[in-house]
């Protein structure tokens, strides 16, 4: 991963280019990545604040050896290569918001969006969208209180092409673990970072909102939640929030 790299000064979402490039057959592990993006995505179609020369706005293409059903959990061990990396980098501890937002404190520093290019049995393609907040002095006013980055988190500017490095090197790590042994050794790791298991969370998903308490993740990445009667749902998508 990182073998082919192409930089970008501003693009509209790195995504939407990392779609074009894989379509015309780019290989596995090439990344585009963009100093400014002018209308970049975040989750559930929001929208992911890329202001210039700040943060590490990059989109993976991968081609895992996988079936399409064993592909959530890629998220996952992205988030983990993350929060490794920046561990690995500044010391600071990060905490994983499942699915997959990286936290310092209760602020996100960092977000990943996945998606997938799939038909059958087969996987064509998977983009890997990750923003990470990394020299960004000042957030707008509606983000302050929920978005933070390293350097504010630090005092110091970050070097953004270590912490993109480091990334790669644990993306590709753990990602030949996943394919060769699955999500168990992964899960571990993953859990080490989060600390929702065992509270009650609030789930907001498309279908209506859950409450009870996180039971932890499934080895496909599916979180579960006890309800207050005692039964357990999966929830496969949502947004949660620790009460
Ligand atoms: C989220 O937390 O909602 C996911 C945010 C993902 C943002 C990244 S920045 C690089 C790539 N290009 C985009 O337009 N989005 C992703």
């Amino acid at each position: 991963i990182g073998q082919v790299i192409e930089l970008y000064e501003s693009v509209s979402s790195t995504q939407i280019i990392a779609h074009e490039k894989a379509k015309d057959g780019a290989k596995h592990g090439t990344v585009i990545m963009a100093e400014e993006q002018t209308s970049g995505r975040g989750r559930m179609t929001r929208q992911w604040s890329s202001p210039k020369n700040t943060g590490i706005w990059m989109s993976t293409i991968l081609r895992p050896t996988i079936h399409p059903q064993e592909a959530p959990p890629i998220t996952l061990v992205v988030a983990v290569a993350i929060a490794q990396s920046i561990e690995e980098l500044t010391g600071i501890i990060p905490t994983i918001k499942w699915p997959n937002d990286i936290l310092v404190g209760s602020k996100k520093i960092a977000g990943i969006l996945t998606e997938l290019q799939s038909e059958m049995d087969v996987i064509h393609y998977m983009i890997i969208g990750t923003g990470i907040n990394v020299n960004t002095e000042e957030f707008p006013e509606e983000l302050k209180s929920i978005a933070s980055s390293l350097l504010i988190e630090t005092g110091e500017k970050q070097s953004r092409v270590k912490l993109a490095q480091l990334i790669w090197e644990k993306v590709e790590k753990l990602l030949d673990i996943y394919e060769k042994h699955g999500f168990a050794p992964i899960k571990l790791l993953w859990e080490s970072y989060v600390q929702s298991i065992g509270q009650e969370i609030q789930a907001r998903t498309l279908q209506g909102t859950y409450q009870g308490i996180m039971r932890g993740i499934t080895d496909k990445g599916v979180l579960e939640l006890e309800l207050s009667n005692g039964r357990i749902v999966p929830i496969y998508s949502a947004d949660i929030e620790i009460l």
